[in-house]
C-alpha cells in the first residue's frame, strides 16, 4: 500500500494553485445524464473520487472522453438502470446518479452508497428517498438493493427536516425534468449547489433560488449540452491557508475564491493571522503568535466540517484553549487521538467536542489516514512536528487532493510517496 514519508519543521513558500471543487464535480458529472447532448467539463480535479464517478457514468453507457483536467460526456443512450455495486459501494456520491437515472429511465436500482467512515454506521439517505417518493416514485428494498420506479416524475413541495447538501442537490436535479413546479425548503446553501444550478440552467433548466434556503424548479422537457467550468475548491483553498498558518509560512494561494472562505478569514483576523486577498487569490503571512479560537461546525456560510480537522491541528499551535464542536458528523473527531499520540494536549469531552490546549510541540509518528480530511490534517501536523512521520492509507487523501505530494513538494515541503 502506498504511503507518505514526511519530514517535519517544514516551511512552505511560493504559490499554489487551487484545483476544481471535488464536491461540485461529483454532482455535475451525474447531472450530465439529464441531457442527451454533448457536454464539456473543464477544471475537473484529477482525483480518485472523480475518476470513480466517471467510471460509474461510463458503466451506465455514457460516452466519455477524459483527459487529466477535462472531459467530454454524451449520454445520448443510457444502457443500464443499475449502479455498478462495486463502485457504488466505494463512493458515497454514487447516490447522485439516482435522480438523473430516474428522470431519464423511470427506473433505477442501487445498493446503499458506501465509501466513508465519518458518519455513524452507514450514512443515511432517508431524505433522498422521501423526496423521490414526494415526486411520485415507488421505492422498494430487495436483496440488498433499492428499486425505485416512476413512470413520470411530478413536481412537489418538500421541506428538508435536516439540512443536507447532497440531498438538496439530488432533489434539485431530479426535479429538472419532472412535470410541473417543485419547491424545496430548508435547503443547504453551499456554493457547490449554486454551481450545479448554474450548470443545469446553462443547459436549459429553470431553477431559481439556489444558494438560498428555498429553491424553485420549473420542470422542462429536455436539457441541451454545453461547456462548463468547475468552480475552485474552497475546502482545498482553506486547507492550504490553514497549512500556511500552522507552519508559519508565507504562501500565495491562487485560482481560488476567497469569498467562499469568509468565516475562516474572519477568524484569522481575530487570531492574529495576517493575510491579503484579491478576487481570485489569497496570501497568508507568517504569524508570531496565533490566538486560540473555538469553532462549531455549521452548514454554509458557517464553519465547514470539511475544514474542522485541519483547523484542529492549527489550534494545537495556538496560544490558549479552544473548543472544537463538530455538529455534523459523529466520527470526525476520532482522528484527534492521532494528534494526541504526536504530543498534542487534547481532551475529548464527548464524540462531538474536544478541547485543544496549545501551543504544544508535536513529534513525528507512524499513522494511518482514517478519511480524506483527517488525512490532510495529519500531513499538516507532520509538517509542524519534529522528526519524520509515515502516513499509511493515503488512498483516502488521493480521493480529494490532486497530486498533493508533488504540489506540496514544489513549495519546499519534504513529502515523498512510497509506492
Ligand atoms: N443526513 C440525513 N439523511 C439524509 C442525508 C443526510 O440524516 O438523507 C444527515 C447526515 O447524516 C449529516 C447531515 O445530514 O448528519 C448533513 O449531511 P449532508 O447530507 O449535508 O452531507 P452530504 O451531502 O452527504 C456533503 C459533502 C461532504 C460535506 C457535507 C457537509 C459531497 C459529496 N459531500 O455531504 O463532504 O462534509 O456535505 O458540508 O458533497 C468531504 O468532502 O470530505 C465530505 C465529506
Amino acid at each position: 500500500m502506498p504511503k507518505f514519508l514526511i519530514e517535519g519543521n517544514a516551511k512552505l513558500s511560493g504559490e499554489i494553485e487551487v484545483k476544481g471543487a471535488k464536491n461540485a464535480a461529483l454532482k455535475i458529472i451525474p447531472a450530465t445524464l439529464l441531457s442527451k447532448e454533448k457536454i464539456n467539463i473543464n477544471n475537473l480535479p484529477d482525483i480518485e473520487d472523480v475518476n470513480r464517478s466517471l467510471e460509474l457514468l461510463k458503466d451506465l453507457g455514457g460516452f466519455l472522453k477524459h483527459s487529466k483536467n477535462s472531459c467530454e460526456i454524451q449520454a445520448e443512450k443510457i444502457t443500464k438502470n443499475e449502479l455498478n455495486p462495486e463502485i457504488a459501494n466505494k463512493l458515497r456520491a454514487s447516490i447522485m446518479f439516482v435522480g438523473p437515472l430516474l428522470a431519464r429511465l423511470g427506473e433505477v436500482k442501487f445498493p446503499h452508497p458506501g465509501g466513508c467512515v465519518i458518519g455513524a454506521g452507514t450514512r443515511p439517505i432517508d431524505l433522498f428517498l422521501e423526496g423521490y417518493g414526494a415526486m411520485g416514485a415507488e421505492i422498494k428494498w430487495k436483496d440488498g438493493f433499492y428499486h425505485i420506479k416512476a413512470k413520470r416524475l411530478k413536481g412537489c413541495a418538500y421541506f428538508f427536516t435536516t439540512v443536507s447538501v447532497t440531498g438538496t442537490e439530488s432533489l434539485m436535479m431530479t426535479a429538472v425534468l419532472a412535470s410541473g413546479t417543485t419547491i424545496l425548503k430548508n435547503c443547504a446553501m453551499e456554493p457547490e449547489i449554486g454551481a450545479l444550478a448554474d450548470f443545469l440552467n446553462g443547459c436549459g433548466a429553470k431553477i431559481k433560488g439556489a444558494g438560498t434556503p428555498t429553491i424553485m424548479i420549473e420542470g422542462v422537457k429536455e436539457l441541451k449540452g454545453g461547456t462548463f467550468n468547475i468552480i475552485p475548491d474552497r475546502i482545498e483553498a482553506g486547507t492550504f491557508a490553514i497549512m500556511a498558518a500552522a507552519t508559519r509560512s508565507k504562501l500565495k494561494i491562487t485560482k481560488c475564491n476567497p469569498g467562499h472562505l469568509e468565516i475562516l478569514l474572519s477568524m484569522f483576523k481575530k487570531q492574529g493571522i495576517g493575510f491579503s486577498s484579491g478576487e481570485d487569490w489569497l496570501e497568508i503571512k507568517p504569524a508570531k503568535v496565533i490566538k486560540s479560537y473555538s469553532i462549531k461546525t455549521h452548514e454554509y456560510p458557517g464553519f465547514p466540517t470539511d475544514l474542522q480537522s485541519p483547523y484542529t491541528v492549527l489550534m494545537t499551535q495556538a496560544a490558549g484553549s479552544s473548543l472544537i464542536h463538530e455538529t455534523i458528523y459523529d466520527r470526525r473527531l476520532l482522528f484527534t487521538d492521532m494528534l494526541t499520540q504526536m504530543g498534542a494536549d487534547i481532551i475529548m469531552c464527548d464524540p462531538h467536542r474536544v478541547v485543544v490546549n496549545g501551543p504544544t510541540k508535536l513529534a513525528g509518528r507512524k499513522l494511518t489516514s482514517p478519511d480524506l480530511r483527517a488525512g490532510i490534517a495529519i500531513i499538516i501536523a507532520a509538517f509542524v512536528a519534529e522528526g519524520k512521520t509515515e502516513v499509511d492509507n493515503i488512498y483516502q487523501i488521493d480521493r480529494g487532493y490532486e497530486n498533493i505530494d508533488t504540489r506540496l513538494s514544489s513549495l519546499g515541503a519534504k513529502i515523498k510517496r512510497i509506492e
